[in-house]
Parts: C-alpha cells; structure tokens; sequence
C-alpha cells in the first residue's frame, strides 16, 4: 500500500465527470487500499479517485468517529443512489481537496445507495447521518462536483481564492 498526493482545488481533474469501472482488476483493488490508506492517514472520512487523479468512479469512506472504536472501511465502485428521503440534514462538511475550509451544506437524510464491491458483486445499503453525508458528497466528487459547488457564490469564490493562494504558496516552498 502507498500513501498518494491528494489535489487541491481548484484542479480540473476534480471538475470531470468519472467512467465506470467495467470489471474488479488487481489494478482496481491496490487503487482502493492506496486510497484508504490515503484517507486514513490525512486523517479523513471519505477519499474519491478523482482526488488522487484516477478518473474512476469509486470512492472509500469509513465514517466511524469513536475513539478505540473498530474501523469500518468501505469501497463504493460505480456507486448510485437507489432512493433518497425527502427529510433532509445538514452537516458542516469540508473535504481533503479544500483544506481547512468547511461550510454547511444540506442533503437528504438517508440515502438508499446500489455499487460494486471488491468482491465484483453488487452491494445495497441505506445510510443514515454522517454516512448519508459523507457517501453523498463522495458520490459528488465523481461527477465533477465539490461541497463548495453547494453553497453561495460568494463564499465558494472565497474559498476557492484561499485554495489558489495556499497552492501558490506550497509550491513555492
Ligand atoms: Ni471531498
């Protein structure tokens, strides 16, 4: 397993909509331990191959917040949402590509989700809380699509100028 670079937005290789994953490879299976080791360490809830540069449609997420409490790894390939309730949450959210930025932001509350698993096989779970949060935004980011494209102009502009001046500044060190 290796640690791999994380993009920071802006980045058009996050704004692009991901291709499905026609078959579970070997290739498929160390790109989803890379990036749950990826994730893990940041530290993060959720990681989304576009974000380590893959244009793929899967993301991982373990949302299990407890100290001492068992990780729940988790790997979504060509995932889809089944049903979505018409109650909603919302949850500050930030994300590994956005460092250090976090705005509110509204979803469904439960999520009915179908994808692929490592295994090849399909998979359907209802999640609830911070895991409907955290699949949805993932979910998001293989679309193009980032938290901040969820709150004003205003603020996302903001944003996205700290994120320009934070990559300007990396790269000059
Ligand atoms: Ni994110």
């Amino acid at each position: 397993m290796s640690i791999r670079p994380i993009l920071i937005h802006p980045d058009p290789r996050l704004k692009k909509q991901c291709t499905p994953v026609p078959e579970v490879t070997a290739d498929i299976g160390k790109l989803a331990e890379d990036m749950l080791e990826t994730m893990y360490d940041a530290p993060g809830v959720g990681l989304a191959a576009p974000q380590v540069g893959v244009n793929k449609r899967l993301f991982v997420m373990d949302c299990v917040k407890e100290d001492g409490a068992e990780q729940r790894p988790m790997v979504l390939i060509n995932p889809e949402i089944i049903t979505a309730s018409e109650e909603t949450n919302t949850y500050e959210e930030g994300c590994l590509s956005i460092p250090e930025q976090f705005g509110d932001v509204t979803r469904p509350k439960l999520v009915t989700m179908r994808w692929m698993g490592l295994d090849g096989k399909t998979h359907e779970d209802e999640f609830d809380e911070l895991w409907a949060t955290c699949a949805q935004h993932e979910l998001d980011h293989l679309n193009g699509k980032l938290f901040i494209d969820h709150l004003g102009s205003i603020k996302r502009q903001m944003i996205t100028r700290k994120m320009v001046k934070l990559k300007r500044e990396r790269a000059r060190a």
